[in-house]
C-alpha cells in the first residue's frame, strides 16, 4: 500500500543528508514523498539542538502537528535528530502523541520503530548509540537531488568544546571506510552529481586506510575521490583548525577539483576565550594555518563560525575577535550569540554576558563580516569563472549555479544543461546572487 512521508529538516547539512537516508530506508515500506504534513501518513522532524532557539522550534512545530493529528489520528509523528537524542524522554513526556523518537545513530532501526508504533500505539523510543554502524545497515540508494550532492564521511565528535552539545547528541568520532565512501561517491556521480560535499562534524578528522592499507587522512581521500570520472568538484565541511595537516594543505595545492573555498570555524580571536572553549589552539595558530592554506592555494576563500558573548568575554576579548576577522578577511561567516546549553560545561561558568552586550557585539561583528563578504564578491566582478549549473532560473533561458567560491550566479544560458560547468563573466552584485553573462560555451574545469 502506498503511504506518504514528509520530513522537515532543521540544523546542519548532516541532517539534510540523514533525512535523505531516512527516506531511503522507509521507501521499501511503501513510503513515497508527501507535499506537506497535511497529506502525510508519517511526519518526521529531523531536529537540531545546537542553540536554544533551534530546540525551541521543535516544540512549537510539535504543537502544530498535535492539531493536525487531532484531525487525522492515523498519522504517525516521529522526532529524529539531535534534540531527539538529547531530550527523547522529555519529548515523550511533553508531547505524548509523538509515536517515534529516534537518535541520529539509530536511523537504520526506523522501519522497526515505525512498525512497533503502528502495532502497539504509544511511543517507540531509540536513542542508543548502537555498536553497529547505521551506515552498514542503511540501504545505499544515493540518488542525488541535483548536480550537487552531500556525502557524510565522518560523524560525531571527541573534541568537547565547552559550549557544544554535538559530542553528546552525535556520539563519539567515527570515520566511514574509504572504500564505502568511494562506492557511494561513484553512485552519486552515476546518478548525475557533478559536485560532492564531504560532510562531517569534524570532517578533516576523518582517517582511514588507503588502498595499500596505510593510514590516510582527508587529503589522500580527496585525491582518491577526485579520480572519479565525471566528478567536477569536491568540497568538505566542517573542518576544525586542529586537524588541518600537511597532506590536506598539499591536496589544496595540487588537486584542481578541490574547490578553493574552506569553512574553518575559529569561534573567537581571544586566546583566553579559546582556552575556556577548549578549542585547543590560539588565535595565532589559526592565522598560521590560514597562511599555509593560502600559500598552497592563493585564491582560497575562507568562511568561519563565531560565538560572541562566551561567559567571561570582555570588551577587549571581543575586539580581539574583530582584529582576527580584519587580519584574515572572510568571504562569508556565521556568527552567533553564545547560548547556554544544558549539560555543557560552559553553561555552568560564571560571568555569563548580559543579553544586551551579546546583541551589541553580534551586530558589530556581523557588520564587519557583511562588509568583508561584499568586498569579496566585488573583487570577482569582471572576471570569467567556471559556474556549475544547478537549476533553471526564474526567467526563460536563465540558469542558476555556483562559482568555485560558492557564490550563487545567474545568467542567460539557454543552451546550458543542468550539471554542466560553463564559463561566466561576472557583472553585477544582486541581493542574493551575482548576475553574469556566458563567456564561452565550455569550461576549462575538468568535468
Ligand atoms: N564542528 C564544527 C561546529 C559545529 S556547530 C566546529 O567545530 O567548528 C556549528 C556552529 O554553531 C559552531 O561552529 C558554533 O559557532 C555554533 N555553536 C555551537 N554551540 C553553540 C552555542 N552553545 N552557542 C552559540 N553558538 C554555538
Ligand atoms: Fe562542537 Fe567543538 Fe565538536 Fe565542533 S569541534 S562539533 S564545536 S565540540
Ligand atoms: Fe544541529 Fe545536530 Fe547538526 S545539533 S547543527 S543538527 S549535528
Amino acid at each position: 500500500m502506498s503511504k506518504k512521508l514528509f520530513i522537515r529538516t532543521y540544523g546542519c547539512q548532516m541532517n539534510v543528508y540523514d533525512s535523505a537516508r531516512m527516506a531511503d530506508v522507509l521507501a521499501p515500506l511503501g513510503y513515497a514523498p508527501a507535499q506537506g504534513p497535511e497529506d502525510a501518513d508519517l511526519v518526521i522532524l529531523n531536529t537540531c539542538h545546537i542553540r536554544e532557539k533551534a530546540s525551541e522550534k521543535v516544540y512549537s512545530e510539535l504543537g502544530r502537528l498535535r492539531e493536525t493529528k487531532q484531525e487525522r489520528p492515523g498519522m504517525l509523528v516521529a522526532v529524529a535528530g539531535c534534540t531527539a537524542q538529547a531530550e527523547g524522554a522529555e519529548i515523550v513526556r511533553r508531547m505524548p502523541f509523538v509515536d517515534v523518537v529516534v537518535g541520529p545513530q539509530a536511523y537504520h532501526r526506523l522501519p522497526e520503530l515505525v512498525a512497533r508504533a503502528t502495532r502497539a500505539g504509544g511511543a517507540a523510543l531509540d536513542t542508543d548509540f548502537p555498536v553497529e554502524s547505521k551506515f552498514d545497515h542503511l540501504p545505499l540508494v544515493a540518488t542525488p537531488a541535483g548536480p550537487s550532492a552531500f556525502l557524510t564521511i565522518q560523524e560525531g565528535c571527541d573534541k568537547f568544546c565547552t559550549f557544544c552539545v554535538v559530542p553528546y547528541t552525535r556520539g563519539a568520532e567515527f570515520s566511514r571506510p574509504a572504500a564505502d565512501i568511494e562506492r557511494e561517491a561513484r553512485m552519486l556521480v552515476e546518478g548525475g552529481a557533478r559536485e560532492i560535499t564531504l560532510l562531517g562534524q569534524n570532517v578533516n578528522a576523518w582517517h582511514g586506510a588507503g588502498e595499500d592499507g596505510a593510514a590516510i587522512g582527508l587529503g589522500a581521500l580527496a585525491r582518491r575521490l577526485a579520480r572519479i570520472e565525471g566528478l567536477a568538484r569536491l568540497r568538505y565541511t566542517t573542518s576544525h583548525p586542529r586537524d588541518v595537516d600537511d597532506a590536506l594543505v598539499a591536496a589544496h595545492a595540487e588537486e584542481p577539483k578541490l574547490m578553493p573555498y574552506l569553512h574553518l570555524p575559529v569561534q573567537s580571536g581571544a586566546d583566553r576565550v579559546l582556552e575556556a572553549m577548549n578549542r585547543g589552539h590560539r588565535a595565532e595558530d589559526y592565522l598560521r594555518i590560514v597562511e599555509r592554506l593560502r600559500r598552497a592555494r592563493p585564491d582560497l576563500a575562507l568562511s568561519s563560525d563565531f560565538i560572541v558573548g562566551f561567559p567571561g568575554e570582555t570588551e577587549a576579548e571581543f575586539e580581539a575577535t574583530l582584529d582576527l576577522v580584519r587580519a584574515v578577511g572572510f568571504a562569508g561567516a556565521f556568527s552567533f550569540k553564545f547560548s547556554a546549553r544544558p549539560g555543557t560545561p560552559a553553561a555552568a561558568l560564571s560571568g555569563q554576558v548580559a543579553e544586551e552586550a551579546r546583541d551589541e557585539r553580534l551586530q558589530r561583528l556581523q557588520a564587519l563580516l557583511r562588509d568583508q563578504a561584499e568586498a569579496f564578491n566585488r573583487e570577482v566582478l569582471g572576471r570569467v569563472v567556471p559556474v556549475l549549473v544547478e537549476k533553471p532560473g526564474r526567467h526563460p533561458g536563465q540558469v542558476v549555479g555556483r562559482s568555485p567560491w560558492l557564490q550563487s550566479v545567474h545568467c542567460h544560458a539557454p543552451g546550458a544543461a543542468i550539471g554542466e560547468t560553463i564559463d561566466v563573466r561576472l557583472l553585477r552584485l544582486g541581493p542574493n546572487s551575482i548576475a553574469g553573462e556566458v563567456a564561452a560555451p565550455a569550461s576549462g574545469e575538468a568535468a
